[in-house]
């Protein structure tokens, strides 16, 4: 095949089973993914790979030449979650190989269980990316923050200020539901991606591009949505994002600013209730209150002639990438004790909406059997 001079970032992530409920994957597991990722770093399919995760979900970063949907690269992915999938069952995991749904693969992980993102871009000078990581909640989630880093002009200064950012930003807006897709234009038509991405049960955001000449992409989200998937539901997708930033895009403190506002998004505890979005470093993602809250991590990292190059000890760390792991720090925490006061509030309600979700997202439900019992007392009122 012919290798692009461009270089592909792309996350894989699944949950292929976890200690102690939907917790956390064992070492043994990660490591598992790591020793199929080196075989396939030996063998050229990908130039570098880091493993990390969120909660319960493994995430696989790769960088290589070979474009979105390449088939060894999904392949080398599969192969890494049948590894681990073998361990966690041998092990007795929690719902060991969950998000392997298929027994063969065939071509590309989409419809197969994983959730992917991968964005393919010419690299620049520099190449600063945010890999953001979600657990027990849906890829909408990403809309309301990412609507706010590249529209929102109260949000990022650079749309104002910067001529680079000035000239907006075009938004791939998918339906997840009926399976369509739209590429609208903000800043003129901000009303209009509003008026859809508002709704965050049906739309969400899976590409960004800048509007400017020499930029290209800007982000881009998972939106694997594994209820359809499986055809049945089977878990919130808990979606990955990266976004691309600084030089004409915006900057990684304006990317990561919305974050500060814990947002309700759905997905926490059986798939089925609304929490408060809590930013967290990766060793701080273990679901520990109600299977949650749910989580998010951003890692950054950047791209250097194609492979991963983060903060790490040149004598300590060979071999190993160390990413900045934003919300780590205490400047999150009044976020994150926002995330718990608003959480809490939301479980007050019990069983009702709107700390559950709508019928029709509910990841578990009696309501047909119970209405099924009920047939035959149900009356008319007059
Ligand atoms: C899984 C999740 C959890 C489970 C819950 C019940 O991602 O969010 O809240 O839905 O622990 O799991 P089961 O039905 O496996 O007992
Ligand atoms: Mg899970
Ligand atoms: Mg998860």
């Amino acid at each position: 095949m012919i290798m692009s001079d461009r270089v592909t970032v792309s996350i894989i992530k699944a949950d292929v089973g976890s200690v102690c409920g939907h917790s956390r994957p064992h070492p043994k597991m990660m490591e598992s993914c790591r020793e199929v990722l080196r075989d396939g770093l030996r063998a050229g399919t990908v130039n570098d790979f880091y493993v990390t995760r969120v909660g319960d979900d493994i995430n696989l970063f790769m960088t290589h030449n070979r474009g979105e949907n390449s088939k060894d690269v999904h392949g080398l992915a599969w192969e890494a979650f049948k590894a681990a999938t073998k361990l966690a069952k041998e092990m007795k995991m929690y719902a060991a190989g969950q998000d392997i749904l298929k027994d063969a693969f065939s071509g590309n992980v989409r419809g197969m269980g994983p959730g992917s993102a991968e964005m393919e871009f010419k690299e620049r000078g520099a190449e600063p990316l945010i890999f953001f990581m979600a657990d027990k909640t849906e890829p909408s989630a990403y809309s309301m923050p990412l609507s706010r880093v590249f529209m929102d002009p109260y949000t990022t200064t650079g749309l104002v200020i910067d001529p680079r950012a000035h000239v907006g930003f075009k938004f791939e807006i998918v339906d997840v539901i009926d399976s369509k897709k739209i590429v609208m234009s903000a800043p003129e038509e901000s009303y209009d991606i509003l008026s859809l991405l508002g709704d965050t049960t049906r739309y969400a955001i899976k590409r960004i591009w800048s509007k400017h000449d020499d930029i290209g992409i800007g982000a881009v989200i998972s939106t694997d949505k594994l209820n359809l998937t499986a055809g049945k539901y089977v878990g919130k997708d808990d979606p990955v994002a990266i976004v691309r930033c600084q030089s004409g895009l915006p900057a990684v403190g304006e990317v990561l600013q919305p974050f500060m506002f814990p947002q309700l998004v759905a997905g926490w505890m059986r798939g089925s209730h609304y929490g408060a979005w809590f930013p967290c470093s990766v060793d701080n993602s273990d679901p520990t209150f109600f299977d949650g809250p749910p989580r998010v991590c951003a890692l950054g990292m950047m791209i250097s002639n194609g492979k991963f190059q983060g903060c790490e000890d040149p004598v300590h760390d060979v071999g190993v990438h160390r990413p900045i792991d934003f919300f780590a720090g205490s400047e999150w925490d009044g976020a994150r004790a926002k995330a718990m006061k608003a959480s809490i509030y939301m479980r007050q309600h019990g069983p009702f909406m709107p700390g559950i979700l709508g019928p029709e997202e509910m990841e578990y439900t009696t309501r047909p059997a119970v209405l099924c019992k009920l047939k035959d007392r149900m009356e008319n009122i007059d």
